[in-house]
């Protein structure tokens, strides 16, 4: 191996080796509600929980995956959410109206990063959605 990737970063063969520009924005603007692991005082839902459900929705759409988180993070609606059990236990996010550029590279990092996700996770989602 002629490159050592740093840190927790997992890279996939069309990401490039150095971390993913959406991943500072992220740390800076959404992860103080969005955290990596579920915990006893969560205000949102872990990050992975919200990444997974965009790429079942959206499946291998980068772009309409990108476009959907976009058009939430400016407007939240109750219209919108693809995660209704979210929205009836922690209330609507607020609305984050970053410029499209940021937003887009966020959105792009939540599509391209593998996020791990805890075991019992994929129960909990076949009861909030069946399946
Ligand atoms: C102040 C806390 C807070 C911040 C900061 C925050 N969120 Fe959220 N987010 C929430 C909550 C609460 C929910 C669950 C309820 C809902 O879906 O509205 C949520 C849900 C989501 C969802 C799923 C929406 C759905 O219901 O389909 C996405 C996507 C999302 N957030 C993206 C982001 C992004 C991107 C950022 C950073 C730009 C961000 N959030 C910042 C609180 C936050």
């Amino acid at each position: 191996m002629a490159f050592v990737s740093v840190g927790l970063v997992v890279h996939r063969a069309e990401e490039p080796l150095a971390q993913h520009p959406g991943q500072a924005k992220f740390a800076m603007y959404c992860s103080a509600c969005h955290r990596a692991e579920p915990a006893k005082e969560m205000v949102a839902p872990p990050v992975f929980a919200v990444a997974d459900h965009y790429k079942i929705r959206f499946g291998k759409n980068r772009e309409a995956f990108v476009a959907a988180v976009v058009d939430w993070a400016k407007r939240p609606s109750e219209d919108a959410t693809l995660m209704p059990g979210a929205v009836r236990r922690f209330k609507l996010m607020p609305p984050m109206p970053l410029p499209d550029v940021e937003l887009k590279a966020i959105a792009d990092f939540l599509y391209t990063h593998e996020f791990p996700q805890p075991q019992g996770y994929r129960k909990h989602y076949r009861a909030e959605h069946g399946g």
